[in-house]
């Protein structure tokens, strides 16, 4: 696969510490690459460079090998989905979507061809002649994307797009996003502050902390090998523990429970989780530690039980 887009030693500040510094980000051809962070930690500042929407202080962003980062953001083969949709509200999804094709001056029957293709991507061919608001959020982010892709953007740039609406139909623009890429054969920037998304969403992860990058790799890559304590505690959970002297953490599932009179350790509480069960058990000093089993694993136990616990993968990080 070869690179669409090169970053090299991108910084942009907007005060002595806000900001992003020194940022080296390579994004393959048709990849899906999410940057993912708690709030304030720049994200949405490197998406904004990228789209030409700030002025950066230093650096090079090369989008097939071309330098792009004194272009204004129309110049760039770049196109950028805010939170906020965007659409326009007094014009249909047709003039919405028209409006960017009318400035490169296409011929209204070109036009229509591509608008009804894009629409019909996105699964809201037939909608053209609503307005955004007869369409629910999840329509109105298709058509955003839609919106975006029929200028045939080089990259797609998306700012935490599913944001604002419901776990279920997050989970579904997920899939439909995953599907749209592939079709198209996209290579697509995602931001997103939850792990949970960029777990499910990714080709490659970029775990951004406080204007830097912490770790760069793979969803699983990340979730198995968390180089520091900070990213083994943003994505998924993890207990951090102390045994004679020594800290170490370890996943939830990493854990067995074996029932044994006088253990260390008593469960709190028994959760059913669906297809799995959380134990909450606690120590004599009252730590707790979260515990994931399978559901027949599960029946062995209850509440108030003495327990051991068994560290079978144990992760230790410098302080
Ligand atoms: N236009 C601006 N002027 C001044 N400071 C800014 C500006 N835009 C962002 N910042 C600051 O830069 C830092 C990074 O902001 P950014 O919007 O990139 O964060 P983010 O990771 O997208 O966060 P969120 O998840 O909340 O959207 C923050 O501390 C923010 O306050
Ligand atoms: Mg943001």
């Amino acid at each position: 696969m070869s690179e669409k887009l090169v970053i090299k030693g991108l910084t942009k500040k907007f005060s002595k510490t806000d900001g992003v510094e020194n940022i080296n980000l390579t994004v393959k051809e048709r990849e899906l690459l999410t940057l993912l962070g708690p709030s304030g930690c720049g994200k949405t500042t490197i998406l904004r460079a990228i789209g030409g929407f700030h002025k950066i202080d230093s650096g090079k962003i090369l989008l097939d090998g071309k330098e792009i980062q004194n272009l204004p953001p129309e110049k760039r083969p770049t196109g950028m989905v805010f939170q906020s949709y965007n659409l326009w509200p007094h014009m249909t999804v047709y003039e919405n979507m028209a409006f960017g094709l009318q400035i490169r001056k296409h011929s209204k029957a070109q036009m229509k061809e591509e608008i009804n293709e894009m629409l019909k991507l996105v699964r809201m061919d037939g909608s053209e002649k609503k307005y955004p608001g007869q369409l629910s959020g999840g329509q109105q982010q298709r058509i955003a994307i839609a919106r975006a892709l029929v200028l045939k953007p080089s990259l797609l740039l998306l700012d935490e797009p599913f944001s604002a609406l419901d776990a279920k139909i997050r989970g579904q623009m997920r899939e439909e996003l995953k599907r749209i890429q592939r079709e198209a054969g996209l290579t697509v920037i995602f931001v997103t502050h939850d792990q949970e998304e960029a777990m499910a969403i990714s080709d490659t992860i970029a775990v951004m902390r406080r204007g830097y990058m912490e770790q760069i790799g793979k969803p699983e890559e990340i979730y198995d090998n968390p180089k520091t304590r900070f990213v083994a505690e943003f994505i998924g959970e993890m207990n951090f523990l102390e045994e004679g002297g020594t800290s170490f953490a370890v996943r939830p599932e990493d854990i067995t429970l074996i029932k044994q009179e006088n253990g260390p350790y008593r469960i709190l509480q028994m959760m059913s989780l669906g297809h799995y069960t959380q134990a909450i058990v606690v120590d004599n000093k009252g730590n707790e530690v979260k515990v994931f089993m399978e559901k027949d694993e599960a029946r062995l136990f209850a509440a108030d039980d003495c327990v051991a616990c068994r560290f079978d993968r144990k992760q230790v990080f410098a302080a």
